[in-house]
């Protein structure tokens, strides 16, 4: 049993025996199950499933060669509540969704699943939420304040892409309900602008995935509706963009990179409301862990592949 189990991991690494399933060829870094190899010019992360590989340049530490049905853009928090212009929500965070829509339609064409993570909370959230978090989104020095609170409404131009398509209210300005605050199904949880259209005719494609988070990271503890869907969907690799870069999105990212995922952080389709120093420290970080990229440096690849296949 023993020699064929390892006649088996051989044949799943490249270029050598292996002992205990580890390859003794200095160019493949990690197991069987979860491996990079590293070329002369960059890494192939495909994990010798290199059928319709496509390779991406990246500034840094590229060439990187993915695996488009292991790779996944990952969206995080593009929300009303944290961007709408209503809600005191932050220009630079809207003025990067013109890429991040670019970017969502060429995963799509390479036939790469998009994954939107955004606050998404329950009854069951609200009651088990810790201090720290009820005191981090308050509005006010009240508790009752925070998440779950009524938001009361908001009145909005006929021409905001934001409006409700169940919406009845006719003439110049409609008035919105914002909901309670970062609560699953309400207004001001989902996508801004014309990122709510993508989501929801993506995920009604069947391109798009949706998933609700408790927290700042989608990735966290031993479980989430996220975690189950990549680890269901054999995903490896995982691109990231939204706001903020360095709460939501780094939270997200870090926790992906702890349990084992290849990260590549896209900076021009991120954006954050911090002092520019938050943004320095997860750039320097993102280049460590993984890569990080502008979507400009790879979008034209990503492409490519996607005419070759149709
Ligand atoms: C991934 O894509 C390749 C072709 O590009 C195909 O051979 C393989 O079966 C696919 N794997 C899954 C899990 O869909
Ligand atoms: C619509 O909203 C604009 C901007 O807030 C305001 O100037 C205008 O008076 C409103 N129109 C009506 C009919 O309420
Ligand atoms: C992305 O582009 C911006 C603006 O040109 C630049 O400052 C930044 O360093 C780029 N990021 C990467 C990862 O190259």
């Amino acid at each position: 049993m023993k020699s064929s189990l390892a006649l088996s991991l051989a044949c799943f690494i490249p270029g050598a025996l292996s002992v205990n399933g580890i390859s003794t060829d200095p160019t493949i870094f990690g197991n069987a199950f979860n491996f990079w190899e590293k070329l002369s010019s960059g890494w192939d992360l495909t994990r010798g499933d290199s059928s319709g590989a496509i390779t991406l340049p990246m500034p840094e530490n590229g060439p990187i060669i993915i695996q488009p049905n292991k790779t996944a853009l990952v969206i995080i928090d593009m929300q009303n509540f944290f961007l709408h212009e209503s809600l005191n929500g932050d220009p630079k965070g809207r003025a990067i969704v013109p890429a991040t829509v670019n970017l969502i339609n060429a995963f799509r064409a390479a036939k790469m699943p998009v994954v939107w993570t955004n606050w998404g909370l329950t009854e069951f959230d609200l009651i088990n939420m810790p201090p720290a978090f009820i005191n981090g989104f308050t509005s006010t020095s009240s508790s009752q304040s925070s998440f779950g609170s009524d938001m009361g409404s908001i009145v909005v131009p006929a021409s905001d892409n934001s409006i409700p398509a169940t919406s009845t209210t006719h003439g110049p300005n409609v008035t919105i309900a914002v909901g309670r605050k970062l609560v699953r199904g309400t207004w001001n949880a989902q996508p801004w602008g014309a990122l709510f259209e993508e989501q929801v005719s993506g995920v009604a494609k069947g391109t798009d995935f949706y998933f609700n988070k408790n927290r700042l990271s989608g990735m966290w503890g031993p479980g989430t509706p996220m975690q189950t869907w990549l680890q269901d969907n054999s995903m490896t690799t995982l691109f990231f963009g939204g706001v903020n870069i360095d709460q939501c999105v780094w939270g997200t990212l870090l926790d992906s990179y702890y349990k084992g995922y290849d990260v590549i952080l896209v900076d021009d389709v991120s954006a954050t409301t911090s002092p520019i120093g938050a943004t320095q420290m997860v750039d320097f970080n993102a280049g460590l862990n993984g890569w990080r990229a502008n979507s400009t440096d790879f979008i034209s690849a990503l492409k490519s592949a996607a005419s070759h296949k149709e």
